[in-house]
């Protein structure tokens, strides 16, 4: 998954081949602060897309590439920009996974889950789950009339799904997110240059025995017993390594592609008002979501020899970061590049699920899940809108969406409805009388369950997938 680099401001040995004319080359990328591109980096990656499409950024230690074109040139060349580097701390705490890994390795790694995380066997088997938990947390917050969507449905959401999908469904929802948290801050200790948090070894020892429990019990069908099952070539240890990076990629970035879709269609009320009338617009809207504020802002390689790259010479070891929100408000590409139009035709090119060979495992799973959510949003709470009274905006180096999404809705409404149909064309106003949002029979097990607690984030600044 996308991150930071090892070591972030301070990587004297990060510099660039030229490192005392980088500067006077890069002027633009050198007035770069991490600031800029943790608050609002549009406007900058704007003029640096445009006088230095690839740039040395000393805020960085590492060169970033703005430009859609080159974006897709670094990711798709893994032979010269690999993510196979010891500064990656993931793999020093969850062990080489297919996020860590090129070429061969990398493939068989990967290839006994590509068909379990494929379109249709990621429908055939989470898709009621899926729809039914979104609609249990939407349900369960109705009444009150006010919530925080981040906290009260993305983030218990996307950790309750991919807890399902790889076969922890009965393990204790907090557990599971404390595991995670203090794994995340592991690596995110490590990415810093110190000391991984003891917790970190400990957490991941837990997870791991828990996910070899659910494997050996073999009663419980998941993505992670059919890539089991299928792993030619893959170790138990393999296979844990693997499951935690799924586990790392499928909820921070899910949490905050539902937040910021949710987000941007409550900030437009013209957008909002056209998805409502055609719910058939919801999936079009998450993508012109996706390209305007990817969840996953950049994605970090490393140059594997000297190579040229929209006219900057870069060196082997050197610092590749390709910013994903750059490439998705290219204007070559995208006409009016910072308006959100969920008509916009071509939004589907934008590449935040990366391109190449890591591009992301669990696309189909984020996306159902994100359907699934802002449908139940906008088809449950009549008259939805943001808190006037407590604004938020995204946010985040590497993650980026609001810390809090603080909505109302009108709970007395007498059709406090069920989601719109992403399939139907017809039209559905928050409020029209249609079916209630009730979870489906088959699903009441689980249902039953508390909502697991909100998700910790990472630290800001921060990858939890390569490097924290
Ligand atoms: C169920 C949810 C998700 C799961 C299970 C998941 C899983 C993964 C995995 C396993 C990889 C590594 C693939 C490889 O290296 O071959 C990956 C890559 C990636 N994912 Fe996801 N992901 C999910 C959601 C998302 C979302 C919502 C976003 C952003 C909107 C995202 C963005 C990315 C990106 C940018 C990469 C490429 C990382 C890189 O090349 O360094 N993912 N994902």
């Amino acid at each position: 998954m996308p991150g930071q680099p090892a070591k972030m401001p301070d990587r004297p040995e990060q510099q660039p081949a030229a490192t005392g004319m980088a500067s006077d080359r890069f002027p633009l990328g050198a007035a770069v602060t991490l600031a800029d591109l943790e608050v609002n980096p549009h406007p900058v990656l704007a003029r640096l897309r445009e006088g230095e499409p690839v740039s040395w950024l000393p805020a960085l230690g590492g060169w970033l590439v703005t430009r859609r074109d080159l974006a897709l040139r670094v990711m798709r060349d893994a032979a010269a920009f690999t993510v196979d580097d010891p500064r990656f701390s993931t793999a020093r705490v969850v062990g080489p996974s297919m996020l860590s890994l090129d070429g061969a390795e990398h493939g068989r790694h990967r290839g006994p889950f590509t068909r379990g995380f494929g379109h249709a066997e990621v429908r055939a088997r989470l898709a009621a789950y899926v729809e039914a938990e979104a609609c249990r947390l939407v349900t369960a917050m109705r009444p009150a009339g006010a919530a925080d969507l981040r906290a009260g449905l993305a983030g218990p959401l996307a950790a309750a799904v991919i807890a399902e999908a790889l076969g922890l469904g009965n393990a204790d929802p907090s557990a599971v997110l404390a595991w995670y948290g203090a794994i995340v801050d592991a690596v995110s200790d490590l990415a810093r240059g110190g000391p991984a948090a003891g917790a970190g070894d400990e957490a991941f020892g837990l997870l791991s025995s828990s996910l070899r429990a659910a494997l050996a019990a073999g009663d419980r069908p998941s993505l992670l017993a059919e890539a089991a099952a299928s792993a030619s070539g893959l170790g138990p240890g393999e296979i844990v390594s693997n499951a935690a990076v799924l586990m790392f990629g499928g909820i921070e970035t899910t949490e905050g592609m539902i937040t910021n879709a949710v987000l941007h269609l409550l900030s437009q009320p013209g957008q909002l008002r056209l998805v409502l009338d055609h719910p058939g617009l919801v999936p079009d809207a998450i993508e012109e979501s996706l390209r305007l504020e990817p969840a996953a802002a950049v994605v970090d390689r490393y140059a594997a020899r000297d190579v040229t790259v929209g006219g900057a010479s870069i060196r082997r070891g050197d610092l590749v970061t390709v910013s994903i929100a750059g490439a998705g408000r290219d204007p070559a590409v995208f006409p009016d590049p910072d308006t959100f139009d969920v008509r916009r035709e071509n939004a589907r090119l934008h590449l935040a699920f990366a391109h190449g060979p890591h591009f992301c495992l669990g696309v189909h799973l984020a996306r159902l899940e994100a359907h699934a959510a802002v449908r139940a949003v906008l088809g449950a709470l009549p008259g939805l809108r943001l808190d006037p009274d407590r604004p938020s905006a995204p946010r985040g180096l590497v993650f980026r969406k609001p810390p809090s999404l603080h909505v109302r809705w009108d709970p007395g409404h007498p059709a406090a409805s069920a989601p719109p149909s992403t399939q139907s064309s017809s039209s559905s106003t928050p409020g029209s009388p249609t079916p209630d949002c009730l979870p489906q029979p088959e699903n009441s097990a689980h249902l039953s369950k508390s909502p697991p607690p909100r998700i910790a984030t990472a630290v800001p600044g921060s990858c939890v997938l390569h490097r924290a």
